[in-house]
């Protein structure tokens, strides 16, 4: 027989366990939306028809991870899950102490407490909504070096998460190096769009942190995801597995911070792993006061088991052409219906143009803000506003248009079918049609610090119905 090779990619699992989801009325949106203050992080889930809010803790768990976590060890001290969680981190990243965290931020936290402080600068290619928290929190700068092809949604460019060496050049020749504590690099580019950053990139950047002495740090949450963007994309690693290039990926660098509630298929937890021996003492000092004993902190036997087992099963070839390839579905229907997305579509998440979407709402009404709203409201989907609402506001109080208005969609991992794909473009299209009716936004309310999470707005006019 000759071989078959089939054009559908198909999921790499079968379902065993299900769970309903609920459908609503519009006016029953309507009414929770309002009760919410028009702030989709405030809808109970319950409300939500697809949850593309976030791929962060969403996912579902093999029948694997389940096998591990009953089998887990809760000792307080040197439990055996710490033992394999650390064996896996150290036998993909190769750093040398591995700090276990209740989840990313919990890394974040630690690492800049011991390295930030006044005066001090964090280059980053874009900085997460969290890392940029906790460097301003202890009192550094954060500095967003991604490449300008980066900021241009519609241009295609295979890594649009790389970092401008020459500006990274340029800034550490300005700040010096002495008050540059550590480089970043943020694979996948979350705010920029979930996009890549090549070998190549990352190779440059650690030589040239390197050159200075400064020790390269990498944000690792989508990690296996942006391996498979290397092997389908950057010459010479069509023929090598995932897991090897991101073991050649993490050897340029002297650590990594990690939520494994992304690449780590767990549904809370994640790391911390350096390679210098008295900043992971000193790191470590930090998380008995904050995250607990080093060998759990923060997490249950359980969920180190469930990370040990998922950093793995993100590697895996077949699931990663799955989920990229499931993105990618979303966004070639979306472009030729003629929606704006930032292009090429990225590793975990479709991200909508709202600026473009919706022109005829000025950016201090918040046009991704309401594009987000639209999307719930006429078809129960839950997205996220990445745009002027999350970083809009600037630690000394004022207000900066952010570089781009845009809606993410993410997807949980292995968690919708083909068929809600089918459905949520059929939701964005009717979005569209009804674009030009769509308000503007107003705030009501807001914290001094992150202030998406909680932050109540009304509609600047009332909802006209199309
Ligand atoms: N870094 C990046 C690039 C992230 O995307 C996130 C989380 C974090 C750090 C922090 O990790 O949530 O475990 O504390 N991103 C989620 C998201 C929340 O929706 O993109 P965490």
């Amino acid at each position: 027989m000759q071989p078959f090779h089939p054009k559908t990619i198909i999921e790499p699992f079968r379902v065993r366990s299900v769970e309903p989801i609920r459908f609503t009325t519009l006016a029953e949106r309507e009414a929770a939306l309002q009760a919410a203050g028009y702030n989709p992080f405030l809808l109970h889930a319950n409300d939500v028809l697809i949850d593309l809010l976030t791929d962060s803790g969403t996912g579902a768990m093999s029948s694997r991870q389940w096998a591990g976590m009953i089998a887990s060890d809760e000792s307080y001290a040197g439990a055996t899950s710490f033992y394999r969680f650390e064996a896996a981190v150290r036998d993909i990243t190769g750093f040398k102490h591995v700090i276990p965290t209740h989840q990313g931020r919990a890394a974040e936290h630690i690492l800049f407490t011991v390295l930030g402080g006044p005066g001090k600068v964090i280059p980053n290619n874009t900085h997460f909504d969290t890392t940029r928290a906790h460097v301003e929190h202890s009192g550094a700068e954060a500095r967003d070096l991604v490449i300008a092809e980066g900021r241009q949604p519609r241009l295609i460019h295979p890594f649009k998460g790389n970092m401008d060496v020459d500006a990274l050049r340029r800034t550490i020749e300005e700040v010096g190096p002495a008050n540059i504590p550590c480089v970043m690099l943020t694979v996948t580019n979350n705010s920029g769009g979930g996009q890549p950053v090549s070998m190549a990139n990352v190779r440059a950047v650690s030589e040239l942190a390197h050159s200075y002495g400064l020790p390269l740090i990498i944000d690792a949450c989508r990690f296996a995801e942006n391996s498979w963007f290397i092997k389908s994309r950057e010459d010479g690693y069509a023929d090598k597995a995932p897991i090897d290039i991101a073991r050649e990926l993490f050897s340029y660098a002297d650590g990594c911070t990690m939520s494994a509630k992304k690449d780590g298929m767990a549904n809370i937890g994640g790391f911390l792993a350096l390679n210098d021996d008295a900043l992971a003492t000193q790191c470590r000092n930090l998380e008995i006061l904050t995250e607990g004993f080093p060998t759990y902190g923060g997490m249950a036997g359980y969920d180190l088991e469930a990370i040990a087992v998922g950093l793995y099963e993100a590697l895996d070839e077949h699931y990663l052409r799955y989920r990229i390839r499931s993105i990618a579905y979303l966004g070639d229907k979306l472009t030729a219906a003629g929606v704006p997305i930032v292009q090429p579509t990225g590793g975990h998440a479709v991200y909508l143009d709202a600026r473009e979407l919706l022109p005829h709402i000025p950016v201090d009404q918040y046009p991704a803000w309401s594009l987000c709203n639209a999307l719930y409201l006429l078809g129960g989907v839950r997205g996220v506003e990445i745009g002027s609402v999350m970083f809009g506001l600037q630690p000394d109080g004022s207000e900066k248009p952010a570089a781009m208005e845009l809606v993410r969609l993410a997807f949980p991992r292995r968690v919708y079918t083909q068929s809600h794909v089918d459905y949520l473009y059929e939701v964005i299209v009717a979005v569209k049609e009804q674009a030009a009716a769509l308000p503007g936004y107003r705030i009501v309310e807001q914290a001094p610090v992150l202030r998406h999470f909680t932050i109540r707005m009304e509609p600047v006019q009332a909802i006209a119905r199309g």
